[in-house]
């Protein structure tokens, strides 16, 4: 998820216990979560591009598709408010059920916020796939961004609580590894039911039923976290889960950090006043830029619209979706390199390698297109091929950079008593944007022409030069010790208060990294009335 993982961390400390079958089905769960997401986002461009489908809900956009003649451009065919909306309306509901899924996920826990995004999942496919008039499509579009808000909020909060320390990072890209499976998944659907007609639009929406009821029923089985319980005063219950999910009785020590770590999180009444303060600026800023870069370096324009932009460039149905398929692999397979990468090369060296990638083919593809595609002419077949590698060079460029990094990045810079109100701030951003490209890229197509692919170039540039200055490296620090990169960087240094106790208290603790020396250690901290965690 596109969710991004956070957790209360533990100080960086590894506690017994086994990689259990517990684990293993929260694992199952994140897949769900995450193929339920990427589903969603992969669908509809394949959707929007059947003629039944435009044929039953956009009559006006079919029309215009097939009238699409030589004094008519080819970038305007599928310029519709309406069908924008139909992609654009669950981002805007996410965003807002974000909200709510918070309250509900701290409240009432991580297993209730679960459920009820596997029942919006489930009510939006019904009403999607049943859907007689516009009106059904968008309230099933509706109710699977409610979904979407409530899963990104609760399940990787879930995992990351639910996983081993040691398991932690590693499921963050996973989820995000998911959310590319389920945009294949979902291309791959397409793909067979534009054969079938007239209602293969209706099995391509339907289908979501399969990831949405495994979350739903997933949800039922699972148990609560030991560390929601024991934030809501469950203390004995919360042991008890702790035990069954660690698989060993010897949890003493990391259930006493829990309670600890819970009620120093209590103590902060007003996180998001917190997090408006000068001193978390840097990590205010950089989480929110790079939602806005993630959606601006043109991703989504080619996940939601793949199929009608490749029909837009002259190719037929077929082709187009078969296209669509190659991109969406490309994106799963460079999600795994970036798994593989992310922790020997570091997440600037990804970033910046990224930035080349994806603005050398979309200044290509821009030019192929200005000299290729114009007064209703098709691109020649040489130049489709030459635009459609191009295309999977970016997609594979996004994909192990501002992909799972525009998340894995936010979930480790802000500290223990500000996280959670970092990461609303992070979804909401990012879906927020998501909606705007959604809800505007077919109207920008249709006016910039192939000028959208440099308007997107340009930010490529813009987020690249933000990276080399702006976002320090944080490959290995550990997330307690996360202070010094700021107090070290030539801009972020003057927001970042002056050297306090606990920057004290670290610089010992990292001069002093020999285990025995713990509970001296342990002791400074209490003098100076710091969390263990520090
Ligand atoms: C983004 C999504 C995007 C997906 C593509 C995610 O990191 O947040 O908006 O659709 O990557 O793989």
């Amino acid at each position: 998820m596109a969710g991004g993982a956070f957790s209360v961390e533990k100080g960086g400390k590894e506690f017994r216990g086994k990689f259990t079958g517990y684990v293993l089905l929260s694992c199952i769960l994140a897949a769900s979560g995450g193929l339920m997401f990427g589903y969603d986002v992969g669908i509809s461009g394949g959707v929007t591009s059947m003629d039944d489908f435009l044929g039953k809900f956009f009559p006006v956009v079919l029309a215009k598709k097939r009238r699409a003649t030589a004094t008519e451009s080819s970038y305007c065919k599928y310029d519709n408010q309406g069908l924008q909306a139909f992609t654009s309306s669950l981002y805007i509901a996410g965003l807002v059920a974000t909200f709510a899924a918070s309250f509900v996920t701290r409240r009432f826990g991580r297993k209730p916020s679960m459920l009820t995004a596997g029942v919006f999942f489930l009510v939006g496919v019904v009403f999607n796939a049943a859907a007689m008039n516009l009106a059904m499509l968008i309230i099933g579009r509706i109710m699977l961004g409610c979904g979407v808000g409530f899963a990104n909020q609760a399940v990787p909060l879930y995992l990351s609580e639910i996983a081993p320390t040691r398991f932690r990072g590693g499921l963050n890209i996973l989820f995000q590894l998911n959310v590319t499976i389920g945009i294949l998944f979902a291309n791959l659907v397409n793909y067979g039911t534009q054969r079938i007609h007239p209602w293969g639009w209706r099995l391509s929406l339907g289908l979501a039923g399969i990831p949405a009821s495994l979350l739903a029923v997933g949800s039922l089985l699972l148990c609560e976290t030991a560390n929601s319980l024991i934030e809501r005063g469950h203390l004995e219950r919360g042991k008890a889960v702790l035990k069954k999910i660690r698989g060993t009785d010897d949890v003493d020590e990391e259930f006493e950090e829990m309670v600890e770590v819970s009620r120093i999180a209590k103590e902060i009444k007003h996180p998001f006043r917190n997090i408006i303060k000068r001193e978390h600026r840097p990590q205010l800023v950089i989480a929110i830029s790079l939602q806005v870069f993630q959606q601006f370096t043109g991703i989504n324009a080619i996940m939601f619209y793949a199929p009608v932009l490749f029909q837009t460039l002259g190719f037929k149905n077929d082709a187009s979706l078969y296209s669509a398929v190659i991109t969406g692999a490309v994106n799963v397979l460079s999600t795994v390199v970036s798994i593989l990468s992310v922790d020997k090369f570091g997440r600037r060296a990804l970033l910046l390698e990224a930035g080349f990638q994806m603005f050398i083919p979309q200044v290509l593809i821009a030019i192929l297109l200005a000299t290729g595609l114009h007064g209703g002419k098709q691109l020649s077949h040489p130049s489709a091929i030459i635009v459609v590698l191009m295309i999977c060079l970016f997609v594979s460029g996004f994909a192990w950079s501002w992909g799972p990094l525009g998340w894995l990045i936010p979930s480790e810079i802000f500290p223990l008593e500000i996280r959670s109100a970092g990461q609303s701030i992070t979804v909401c951003s990012n879906l927020f944007f998501t909606f705007v490209i959604a809800q505007s890229f077919l109207s920008m197509l249709c006016h910039f022409k192939y000028g959208i692919f440099l308007f997107f170039a340009g930010f490529v540039v813009i987020m690249t030069i933000f990276v080399y200055f702006l976002v320090p490296e944080t490959k290995g620090i550990p997330i307690e010790e996360m202070v010094f990169v700021w107090r070290k960087h030539w801009l972020w240094k003057r927001f970042v208060p002056a050297s306090d106790a606990k920057d004290v208290i670290l610089e010992v603790a990292a001069k002093h990294p020999d285990p025995d020396e713990d509970q001296q250690f342990n002791g400074i901290k209490h003098q100076n009335g710091l969390p263990q965690s520090y």
